[in-house]
């Protein structure tokens, strides 16, 4: 009788928490499709790779159906090292933690490379993670080489971290939103080592970018131009989004996580307030579609024919996640990354054994340059990965 009524007690709970919260995604099975997949790309590595170019080393994407390998200089090499420390983190088993720190290893003389803004996505992302998981006192000591190399590139009179060092016949001085992301590197840097410098530079650069990369509805132009003399704005483009005017997807994804993170570290209502309101734009633009997986740009001129982004979906899903604990509007933010994760593991998602191993299908990298327009992406599976664990430890 008492099991009775306590069955009949969990179904209710269950369902009450279902109709608050949208329906739970199956983590179990969706990292069991996840390790399956990642032995596959463990496989398929070793083919695609090429003795003539020992420097590609990870998994980027496919290129007409063939795995593409990138050097540790690449901005996404970082994501597949993170994929295997999530399926370490998960599983707990040597093998994942064997090939994690095998595949980090080949990341981390990105520490010395101060020619990009990247450095948080190659180095946090992978060492980040082994720190985390292992606090092994080599990782630590990348951890802090990089922080101290992507400050370089910071700028104090014009508030930011130099993004790229490319196109100078189009830009002087560019910062692109997605250099939020580069942020969490420093803010780490800082809790290591108690150097406030590095929180300094991160506290400014999220300050300046919240002030001139925003339009009044909160999406996000994706390349503000400065001139490094004066820190004036000299222009507001995009490179990877439909127009100037319009809202690329993952530019917004990288906005609303890169702000919940700065709360996160400094517990300034300033950031919850802005991820809030990027939430918001992203969420109740008409564009979005019902299984909330964007378009690859808000205002795509050929809605609902244009590719999805997978790959920002993700990263608002895991946004989200940590968003929702902040937030009064928990459990709106809840159900709404619950619901992405249920699209991306049923839709989206690569056949058992296909796509070489990576996991999910579907991510735009360049649409205006027709580059990498639906296809993997190892960020896609990165982020996912992480939404994933950080679905897992809600209560
Ligand atoms: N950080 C480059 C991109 O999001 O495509």
């Amino acid at each position: 009788m008492r099991k009775l009524k306590y069955t009949i007690a969990s179904i209710i709970l269950i369902g009450l928490q279902t109709t608050v919260f949208g329906q739970k995604v199956n983590i179990k099975r969706a990292f069991k499709h996840a390790a399956a997949q990642t032995k596959v790309m463990l496989q398929e590595i070793p083919k695609a790779a090429n003795a003539a170019a020992p420097e590609l080393v990870s998994p980027r994407t496919l290129e007409n159906g063939a795995l593409k390998l990138v050097a540790s200089k690449d901005w996404t090499s970082g994501f597949f090292p993170g994929v295997l420390w999530y399926l370490d983190e998960y599983y707990h088993q040597e093998e994942w933690k064997a090939a994690a720190q095998k595949f980090t290893a080949y990341i981390e003389q990105e520490k010395n490379n101060g020619g990009t803004h990247d450095m948080g996505f190659k180095v946090y992302c992978s060492v980040g993670n082994g720190y985390r998981l292992t606090h092994d006192p080599h990782y630590k000591a990348v951890i802090i080489e990089s922080a101290k190399t992507l400050a370089t590139r910071f700028n104090p009179k014009t508030g930011v971290i130099l993004s790229w060092d490319h196109s100078r016949n189009k830009w002087v001085n560019p910062v692109i939103i997605d250099n939020m992301m580069n942020l969490e590197l420093l803010f780490e840097a800082t809790r290591l080592t108690g150097d406030s410098t590095y929180y300094q530079i991160a506290v400014s650069h999220a300050n300046t970018t919240m002030k001139n990369h925003f339009r009044e509805d909160f999406s996000s132009y994706h390349v503000v131009d400065y001139d490094p003399q004066t820190g004036a704005v000299l222009k507001k483009t995009t490179h990877q989004g439909y127009s100037n005017s319009s809202a690329w997807a993952r530019g917004q994804a990288w906005a609303l996580y890169g702000y919940t993170m700065c709360y996160r570290y400094t517990k300034n209502p300033v950031y919850l307030k802005q991820a809030e309101q990027v939430a918001g734009f992203i969420f109740n633009h008409p564009n979005m579609p019902k299984d909330l997986v964007p378009y690859w740009d808000f205002n795509a001129p050929q809605i609902p024919n244009e590719p999805r982004d997978a790959s920002a979906a993700a990263v608002i899903a895991s946004g989200l996640y940590e968003l929702g604990q902040y937030s009064d509007q928990h459990a709106d933010y809840l159900k709404k990354a619950n619901q992405i994760l249920k699209s991306l593991s049923t839709t989206y998602i690569a056949p058992a054994g296909s796509a070489k191993g990576f996991i999910l299908l579907q991510s735009t990298g360049s649409k205006p340059s027709d580059s990498e327009v639906d296809v993997p992406l190892s960020y896609a599976d990165y982020y996912y990965l992480e939404a994933l664990l950080r679905s897992k430890a809600m209560k």
